[in-house]
């Protein structure tokens, strides 16, 4: 089996991941912050190193601003909906996943303006300035087609505007570096189960001190119980109810990996493959490769298309006969499909991670190609 469908999420977690999951259930399992006694503090003190780990990798310099949820869509709401108001304006990219998109588009039925930026180059962005725009909003790696956006730049001249800069890292988190501080990155909102190589349930929201979000859930937190109102105090005002400990503690045990194996050795592995890929695909003929080949080619993520061929039937043709698993059809972004003119196609997706070889990369050109001559 070769499974190239990480960007949904990843299938091999490191042995430490299922280790971690396995212990938080079985000795640890209480739940944090409600209760005093030992099992409900092992779990606090599992989602404590996790908020830690979670800080320190992304150059945070506080870990009480990591938020955990469920995933990276949760996340994206909470930071679009508490930050914006009637009046406001905000700049989305054409690359941003619908986790984005439908919120921010509905959000337009209550006052609130968008505009849709076709490139996140920084003079493109100049233009789109209003004086209402409150915040910018890119998705750092296309989840489609692997266009990555040049965040340290954006960051600085948000900054210099005086812009709310938040950044969709859901395609990019574990596997190209990404520091906050150095960035100039407001709000970070990423899931949990990809590149992070935590379990499903794990997601991450980083909201830089000083910047006000109101809430969208409201609820128990374990702290101020007799306060009427959701506390201030961070990470409780955007940790309302139980948490999912095992899938917290498995992403803790997931950037120790990232740690142990060095992230630039995960980011060159990564691109290497990702360019072996993409280079061999454009041989093949009668294949489209989208995306911007400059930014997109390293990115891990790469869409394409046999032309002539369904991607749906391309996709399960490489599952059902040659156990390949990719993704085909549409991907969650109605923009980005409108961006590379697929929406009526679609196009097949490949998704790497650290486990995959430069072989599954050959052996996967091989299969396109035989497809290729079997659907057209
Ligand atoms: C760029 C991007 N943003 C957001 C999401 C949503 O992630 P989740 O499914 O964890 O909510 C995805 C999922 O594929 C994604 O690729």
């Amino acid at each position: 089996m070769i499974y190239f469908d990480n960007g949904a999420t990843t299938l091999k977690k490191p042995s430490s991941v299922y280790k971690k999951i396995m212990y938080v259930m079985k000795k640890a399992g209480g739940n944090p912050g409600r209760g005093g006694h030992l099992m409900a503090d092992k779990a606090s003190d599992e989602i404590f190193k996790t908020r830690v780990a979670v800080s320190e990798f992304f150059g945070i310099p506080n870990p009480q601003c990591v938020c955990f949820t469920n995933n990276a869509t949760t996340a994206l709401n909470y930071a679009i909906k508490g930050c914006l108001n009637e009046g406001d304006h905000v700049i989305i990219s054409h690359y941003e996943h619908n986790s984005v998109y439908r919120p921010v588009h509905k959000l337009s039925s209550k006052g609130i303006s968008y505009t849709v930026a076709e490139s996140v180059d920084v003079e493109a962005l100049d233009s789109l300035i209003r004086e209402n725009t409150k915040m910018i909003i890119v998705n750092h790696v296309s989840n489609v087609c692997g266009n990555t956006a040049d965040i340290k730049k954006i960051g600085a001249f948000a900054k210099e505007k005086g812009i709310i800069f938040m950044v969709d890292a859901s395609q990019s988190a574990g596997h190209i570096r990404i520091d906050v501080t150095d960035y100039n990155i407001d709000i970070l909102a990423t899931a949990g189960h990809k590149s992070l190589f935590g379990m499903q349930g794990s997601g991450i929201l980083y909201i830089k001190e000083g910047i006000e979000l109101d809430t969208t859930i409201e609820g128990g937190t374990g702290s101020m119980s007799l306060y009427r109102l959701q506390p201030d105090i961070m990470p409780d005002r955007f940790e309302a109810g139980t948490p999912s400990t095992p899938a917290i503690a498995s992403l803790g045990a997931g950037i120790e990996f990232i740690n142990s194996v060095g992230i630039e050795n995960i980011s060159n592995h990564i691109a290497n493959m990702n360019e072996f890929l993409v280079n061999g695909l454009e041989l093949i003929d009668g294949i489209v490769v989208y995306g911007d080949k400059t930014s997109s080619v390293k990115s891990g993520v790469t869409g394409f298309n046999i032309e002539g061929a369904d991607s749906e039937i391309v996709a399960s043709l490489l599952n059902e006969e040659y156990k390949i698993m990719v993704r085909g059809g549409l991907h969650c972004s109605c923009l980005a499909h409108e961006a590379m003119q697929t929406t009526e196609t679609g196009c097949v997706r490949v998704s790497l991670s650290w486990f995959n070889t430069l072989k599954e990369c050959e052996k996967f050109l091989d299969t396109v190609d035989r497809i290729r001559l079997r659907v057209v």
